[in-house]
């Protein structure tokens, strides 16, 4: 581990091995009365395994972090997920291999694991809420459960059906009407596959929704839902699952850019499982679906999303000793536009540089919306968090000196109607001071309102979810 002390964002890739509890953390400010919940997040909080610095961010081990507010008082818990890889990591061994990092084995694990249930389990990607249900997610399909409030794991989520699959996302959606958790997985075999399915709130039978025979492929981080239709961005970086099994090669690597195929998305009928269709655009790959819906009476399929040129920036997140080798490179906020009946396919631009988006999920997800926030690199790593109305591209931006903002999440005011009514929260790491903290932000002015400090830095993370007291 390096032992240099970072007073700038390189902190916030230095592993936190400690579990911390603390009752009321101090606050500056002023909290809203009406906010009361937990904002639960995963975070890769180890980057090194038996003293080697792992080979990409996106494999370091799970750990939850709550920041619970009640009455104008903000409390902080962590711990790490006891999953498997966490028990390897603990006896310095990392073998289950993970997204980029080289488990080191014999050739004959490697195939028993790819086609075997022995991935591995760190689910640092994202959690999510499944009825009375918690779940902490990565991309191989074996949530692991946990205590909301005391964040003790309590195991896998046994599945009661028999559906094999080999990869996933940690980006499910939530049916609303049907109460259930709509994610899909990919099943690797000589006739692979692409399952979507929905997971009831009471159930642990996954219905399918549908089923796609795919040759190649592709790597999909999160999809698209409609009200109407679910939508699979296929991106030109796609795996031959029989070359896959056999490569020895770390799981990502195994997948081929190829920059003169089209992008493929995939659209299908969420009520009959049906594929409405399958329409072509320009290479592009993208991390994270923002929203979808339907306009002109159903005859086009809007598609937002934060597109790169290229798949850069999974090589730009293997990490160096004291952060990402980088560079990170652009993005773009881009609007994609599907006429179905004549199946041509438009674009454009609507804002720049933003990564981890969020809306009102719970308002606005398959609807027409105004509002989304992101994070930006702007001078350093993720310095701003922005505001963009989507209707007119305008953008509001909250920075702070020395400060680097994780993930905003939007949490909508109870009994209101505006679109931005609400609070925005984020974990910042405030690198002189050595912590990180919950600031929250008004979500319509996007000026701070309050903050909160952790007793320690957090590194930083991916995704999380307010989960309403
Ligand atoms: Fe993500």
């Amino acid at each position: 581990m390096s032992q240099t002390s970072t007073t700038d964002h390189r902190l916030g890739f230095k592993s936190l091995d400690e579990e911390t509890a603390v009752d009321s953390l101090p606050v500056t400010g002023q909290l809203p009365g009406w906010l009361s919940g937990a904002l639960v997040r995963v975070t890769p909080a180890r980057l090194e395994v038996g003293g080697r610095r792992l080979d990409h961010w996106f494999d370091g081990i799970a750990m939850l972090n709550r920041f619970g507010i009640a009455d104008g008082r903000v409390s902080y818990r962590s711990r790490f997920l006891d999953s498997v890889a966490y028990r390897d990591s603990q006896e310095g061994e990392w073998r289950h291999g993970g997204f980029a990092t080289d488990p080191c084995r014999s050739l004959f694990k490697r195939v028993q694991s790819m086609f075997s249930p022995d991935p591995t389990d760190n689910p640092n990607v994202n959690m999510a809420r499944i009825g009375e249900r918690y779940i902490a997610m990565t991309e191989t399909p074996m949530p692991v459960a946990f205590d909301p409030e005391t964040l003790a794991t309590a195991g896998h989520l046994e599945y009661a059906d028999k559906l094999k699959a080999h990869v996933t996302t940690a980006h499910p959606h939530h049916d609303t009407e049907r109460n259930e958790l709509v994610n899909y997985h990919a099943y690797f075999s000589r006739v692979s596959k692409y399952v979507l399915y929905g997971l009831p709130a009471e159930s642990s039978t996954r219905r399918v929704i549908a089923e796609l025979p795919v040759k190649e492929p592709s790597y999909m981080h999160s999809f698209g839902m409609s009200e109407r239709y679910l939508i699979l961005a296929e991106y030109p970086l796609r795996v031959n699952p029989l070359k896959l099994a056999f490569s020895g090669k770390p799981f990502i690597q195994n997948y081929t850019w190829r920059p003169s195929e089209p992008a493929v998305f995939q659209v299908i009928d969420r009520a009959t499982g049906r594929l409405r269709g399958s329409y072509e655009t320009d290479a592009f790959f993208c991390f994270h679906h923002v929203n979808a819906y339907e306009r002109d009476g159903g005859r086009e399929l809007v598609i937002d999303l934060v597109a790169y040129d290229d798949p850069a920036i999974i090589d730009a997140l293997y990490l160096g000793p004291e952060e990402p080798r980088g560079p990170i490179p652009a993005t773009e906020l881009r609007r994609y536009v599907i006429d179905l009946e004549s199946g041509a396919v438009s674009s454009e631009t609507l804002a720049s540089d933003l990564e981890l988006p969020r809306i009102d999920y719970g308002r606005r997800n398959t609807k027409p919306y105004r509002y989304l926030y992101a994070s930006r690199s702007a001078d350093a790593w993720f310095d701003q968090l922005v505001k963009i109305d989507v209707s007119d591209g305008s953008e509001t931006v909250w920075s702070a000196p020395g400060c680097h903002p994780g993930e905003p999440i939007f949490v909508r005011e109870p009994g209101t109607d505006d679109e931005d009514a609400g609070v925005v929260l984020s974990v910042v790491l405030d690198a002189a001071a050595g912590k990180s903290s919950l600031v929250v932000l008004d979500a319509r002015s996007f000026e701070e309102l309050a903050r909160a400090e952790a007793p320690h830095h957090i590194p930083f993370g991916f995704h999380g979810q307010f989960l309403r007291g």
